[in-house]
């Protein structure tokens, strides 16, 4: 069936449903993992809000759940199936809900026949190259009743044309590529996301103009790998080609990218991200192991030394970037050594802050397979190690801070406290400070008070 009848149709069902329930029908959203899994919930967002959906925030009064999945963790996983645990009461209570599962855990075989045995109540199970064919994997759960499954690798560019129901009318996430070609021996996503695609450039300007004219300050730039874009056949343009172009946008005010891979930092983009005007001083390098043998392992592609020399460099152009990375601790044979060479780069390097993750088994990944796997204690204890070195860091680093006037871009009421707003630096530090709803989506002064080792405070300044 083609796109265009499928729109019609659903069209045709929500006007009647409406009609009959005197109001329209509801998608309720829950999404794990990255910025592209978020991005995929925008985007079938915006391919159902175009037939009649609204989005709703109670599964229990919503007629359709989808959920986008993460299998980068066996955490991740378990938090997921624990979910369809309680989606299954729900539908208990309301048979007529539509549950569907999409995402990365859907590319992985074992997920497929585990929730086809033990998640009977799922409708619809959609893959991670399924997103533009939502819509009709829906209009088929509605008409049979029965289970849809699309589950293919078609490595095509979902995107383009598409509509997306954005969550913020202030920044936005851009996708310049798809799926990972790097293949880190620990890691799933290569697996789960297919082979790398780059979007074409005029796409992506053409986009990003459309996001400026619309009110957007902030743009993210996505990929699992930005800083290889255009590798593939997809662009003549390489990353630092592409940032340089976001940068001469008229009207853009902060542009944000991640993640950047050490292997593909060179001296062309480290010049653009000194000189572009409007791209925020952030810089996300995750480094994973400061030991050069456990990076061979991981065939990350460079060595502890390159590593900090690569950071030096990037802190030398730009002395107040916040520089971030992520780290595992108890990669399969990971000594006492090579977790002191983690520790010694962090204290090297100094970063803002650290994603730190304890390794986790991911079948199907060579890492998986490998010997000493190394005791859930030893890890256990190894990153506790290093998050109390890390906060110290970042709580030095934040405490510079406290005096200065900082730029931030308001997003809205703290979850903690209903009087305080939070917004981000241009260096994405989080900051809590007072605030009124009219002032969301707005960059304003604010003058930092207090700081310690996850956010600011601060008070705006009177213009
Ligand atoms: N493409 C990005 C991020 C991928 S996933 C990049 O390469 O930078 C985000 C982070 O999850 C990774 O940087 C890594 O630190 C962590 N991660 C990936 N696989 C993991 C695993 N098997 N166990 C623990 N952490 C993992
Ligand atoms: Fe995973 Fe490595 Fe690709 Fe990142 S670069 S998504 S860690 S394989
Ligand atoms: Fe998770 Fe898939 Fe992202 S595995 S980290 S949601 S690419």
């Amino acid at each position: 069936m083609s796109t265009e009848s499928t729109t019609q149709r659903l069209q045709d069902w929500t006007q009647h449903y409406t009609e009959v329930n005197g109001r329209p029908p509801r998608m309720f959203f829950s999404t794990f993992g990255c910025q592209m899994s978020f991005n995929d919930a925008e985007l079938i967002a915006g391919l159902l809000d175009r037939v009649g959906f609204v989005k709703h925030d109670s599964p229990e009064e919503s007629d359709l759940v989808i959920l986008n999945t993460c299998s980068v963790r066996e955490s991740a996983e378990n938090r997921v199936l624990g979910h369809l645990g309680r989606l299954k009461f729900i539908k208990e209570q309301h048979p007529d809900l539509i549950i569907a599962l999409g995402g990365c855990m859907v590319q992985r075989p074992e997920i497929v026949a585990k929730v086809q045995k033990s998640y009977r109540h799922i409708d619809i199970l959609f893959g991670t190259h399924q997103i533009d064919h939502f819509p009709e994997l829906l209009w088929q759960a509605l008409q049979h009743k029965g289970k849809v499954i699309s589950i293919e690798e078609t490595n095509a560019i979902p995107t383009e044309g598409l509509p997306k129901l954005r969550s913020h009318s202030y920044s936005a996430m851009v996708s310049i590529t798809y799926g990972c070609n790097n293949f880190c021996t620990y890691c799933i996503v290569p697996y789960v996301r297919g082979r790398e695609r780059s979007r074409k450039p005029d796409d992506i300007l053409a986009e990003i103009r459309a996001l400026v004219a619309d009110g957007v300050q902030e743009v993210t730039l996505l990929g699992q790998n930005v800083n290889s874009y255009g590798k593939d056949a997809g662009s003549s343009m390489d990353f630092a080609d592409l940032l340089e172009q976001v940068d001469l946008i008229p009207g853009i005010r902060r542009i944000r990218f991640m993640s950047s891979h050490p292997r593909d930092v060179n001296p062309k983009l480290i010049r653009v991200f000194q000189e572009a005007k409007h791209v925020c001083p952030q810089f996300h390098l995750p480094m994973q192991s400061g030991s050069s043998r456990i990076l061979k392992a991981m065939n990350r592609g460079y060595s502890k030394e390159r590593y900090l020399e690569i950071a030096q460099q990037i802190k030398a152009a730009v002395p107040h970037v916040s520089f971030t990375t992520d780290i595992i601790v108890g990669f399969p044979g990971e000594t006492d050594e090579d977790f002191n060479d983690t520790l010694d780069v962090v204290q090297k390097v100094r970063f803002d802050s650290a994603y730190t993750f304890i390794y986790s088994q991911r079948s199907g990944t060579p890492a998986a397979e490998m010997e000493n796997q190394i005791p859930y204690a030893i890890k256990q204890a190894r990153i506790q190690k290093l998050m109390d070195v890390q906060a110290e860091i970042s709580l030095q680093i934040n405490l510079e801070y406290e005096g200065q006037d900082l730029e931030v871009l308001v997003e809205g009421p703290s979850k903690q406290d209903d009087s305080m707003y939070t917004g981000r630096t241009g260096g994405n530090k989080l900051v809590h400070f007072p605030a009124t709803v009219s002032e969301i989506g707005k960059i304003i002064w604010v003058h930092i008070v207090k700081a310690s080792s996850w956010h600011l405070e601060g008070i705006p300044k009177k213009n």
